[in-house]
């Protein structure tokens, strides 16, 4: 696997190997009585695409947010290009516009266009100048296919199309990584295709990527590794193959089968 990426290094479109951008050391997050996540270590790679999975309420959006520093862990590191973002006096905003992030539910700004809803992480986070600004948004839209939609408000969209100005505006902002959760869940069957066409556009890119998701075919095409979260804990890991062919775990196995009938179903 290692040798095969390391043939790709130049190629265009082709996959670098590098350095660690995100990872994960024995993180845990507790609510109350309810561990959410259960001593959890992972790294994503330059270039890499994880994809995580698991039951509901296994901790996936817990485990997200905790790597994007959008909720404290309650114990363990998170480090970010070899910065430690858990320990005290990070800035955290800075690191966290390194990270993009892409929710399950799409939240746009309603009363700003897909363009401005895009400029305006670009103007207030990253504080660049009007024109770059537009010029960075109208690039990111491209990245997504949706400049014709600029001047199109939220309300003017499909969810589809939706979740597609999320996702450059998650691109808009140059990150490191992009963590997405669950973005085509919240979306009917029909509209799912074209979010997906773009995260396949995007892996092609080499775009570094940690998805949560569910959408079998798509992991097995572009996955470097897949996550199985059970109960806050991951219970098995490794190429998308290992789960289509031989899961080890019976946890893994069952979810499996049951992921596969449900796509067939659909
Ligand atoms: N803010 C919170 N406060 C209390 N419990 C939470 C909170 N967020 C998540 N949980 C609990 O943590 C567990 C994992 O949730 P979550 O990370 O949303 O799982 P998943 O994304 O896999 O469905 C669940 O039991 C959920 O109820
Ligand atoms: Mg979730």
């Amino acid at each position: 696997m290692g040798e095969q990426k390391k043939e790709a290094v130049g190629t265009p479109g082709g996959r670098r190997i590098a350095d660690i951008i995100l990872e994960c050391r024995n993180l845990w997050k507790i609510y109350g009585k309810i561990v959410a996540v259960k001593d959890v270590s992972l790294e994503v790679k330059e270039g890499d695409i994880k994809l995580i999975f698991g039951p509901s309420g296994s901790g996936k959006s817990t485990l997200a947010r905790c790597l994007a520093m959008l909720t404290t862990p309650t114990k363990g590191d998170v480090f970010l290009m070899g910065e430690c973002l858990t320990k005290p006096g990070v800035d955290l905003n800075k690191a966290r516009a390194k990270i993009g992030f892409v929710f399950q539910h799409i939240w746009l700004f309603h009363h700003l266009s897909a363009l401005g809803n895009i400029e305006l992480g670009l103007r207030r986070v990253l504080k660049l100048p009007k024109n770059e600004a537009r010029e960075q948004a109208i690039q990111a839209l491209k990245e997504v296919k949706m400049e014709e939609w600029a001047n199109h408000f939220p309300a003017q969209l499909s969810g589809g199309q939706q979740q597609r100005v999320g996702i450059a505006r998650a691109l808009a902002m140059s990150p490191e990584i992009i963590i997405l959760d669950e973005p085509t869940s919240a979306l009917d069957p029909e509209l799912t295709g074209e979010v997906i066409d773009t995260l396949r556009d995007l892996a092609k890119k080499g775009t570094t990527m940690l998805v949560i998701s569910h959408e079998m075919p798509f992991a097995r095409e572009v996955a470097d590794e897949m996550i199985f979260l059970d109960e806050g804990m991951i219970v098995e890991r490794g190429q998308p193959e290992l789960f289509f062919t031989k899961p080890s775990s019976e946890r893994a196995r069952r979810f499996m089968a049951r992921l596969i009938k449900l796509t067939r179903r659909e």
